[in-house]
């Protein structure tokens, strides 16, 4: 363990389990400060009691990212609290069910919940969070998936557009000096990816891999401490796999 983070402040969306929980922990055990968003209360809950038993401090905030209003008001939140936001994990997502189904039949109410959620909600909270964001010179994470690359489902085509506007993010964010990048995630075991992806299937995407694991929620954790380290602090404009090999799938000799 380092320190690579100590005074320097985080927030995450999402944080109430799974991946978001995960980079919660592993910024908190290097020393942040970690601001926690996320639509379910209680798991925010018990993630700010994991970050404090690991003697970092935490704040909560529900926020429901496909409510402007909501957005808006924890931008003005974390503003008032804080003059500098080093990190921003955008990583609440919509991923199980309909979205990652066919997508015919959805209805536009359907389609603008995930895009409201998935890539639109990213978008204006780093707005919101711009002034933090600029005096830290600070480093914003948008969440993908490997799903962009092969956007068959309305989930894909949500992280595709989100690779897209992370390219326009690094672009326009970039005159205040905060990078911008994604990380794409091929399968990781969190609670709700097991649950929505059928055993058959799970087994089916794995093999796919050429790394013979099972990509866990720290791996994803870790890049993102790298990105949003002064290690990482050459990279940007950049959307990163990290899907133990699964893209090449039909390069493979
Ligand atoms: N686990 C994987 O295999 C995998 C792969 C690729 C990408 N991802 C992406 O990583 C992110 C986290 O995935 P996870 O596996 O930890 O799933 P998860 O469901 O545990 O985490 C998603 C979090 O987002 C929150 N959320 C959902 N809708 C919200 C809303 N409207 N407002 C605020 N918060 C909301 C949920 O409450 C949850 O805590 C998602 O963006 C997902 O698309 C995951």
């Amino acid at each position: 363990m380092t320190d690579r983070f100590q005074g320097k402040t985080v927030l995450v969306t999402g944080g109430a389990g799974g991946l978001g929980r995960a980079y919660a922990l592993a910024f908190a055990r290097e020393g942040a400060f970690l601001i926690l968003a996320d639509i379910n209360e209680a798991g925010l809950a018990e993630t700010k009691d994991m970050v404090e038993a690991l003697g970092s401090g935490a704040s909560v905030h529900r926020v429901d990212m496909a409510v402007e209003a909501d957005i808006e008001a924890l931008g003005r939140d974390v503003l008032a609290t804080h003059a500098r936001l080093d990190v921003l994990i955008n990583n609440a997502g919509l991923h199980a069910g309909e979205i990652a189904r066919g997508f015919f039949g959805l209805g536009q109410a359907k389609w603008q919940h995930f895009f409201a959620v998935n890539t639109i909600g990213p978008l204006l909270l780093a707005e919101a969070l711009r002034p933090a964001l600029a005096k830290a010179k600070g480093v914003i994470i948008n969440k993908s998936s490997m799903a962009s690359y092969n956007p068959a489902t309305a989930y894909g085509i949500t992280k595709a557009s989100l690779n897209v506007l992370t390219h326009a993010m690094a672009q326009q964010f970039g005159t205040d000096d905060i990078r911008c990048v994604g990380i794409a995630p091929g399968l990781m075991a969190t609670d709700a990816a097991l649950g929505g992806v059928d055993p058959e299937n799970w087994e089916r995407l794995k093999a796919m891999q050429s790394v013979k694991r099972q990509g866990t929620a720290d791996d994803i954790a870790n890049l993102g401490l790298f990105l949003a380290s002064d290690e990482g602090s050459f990279v940007n404009n950049q959307v990163i796999l990290c899907d133990g090999g699964n893209q090449m799938r039909g390069f493979r000799i």
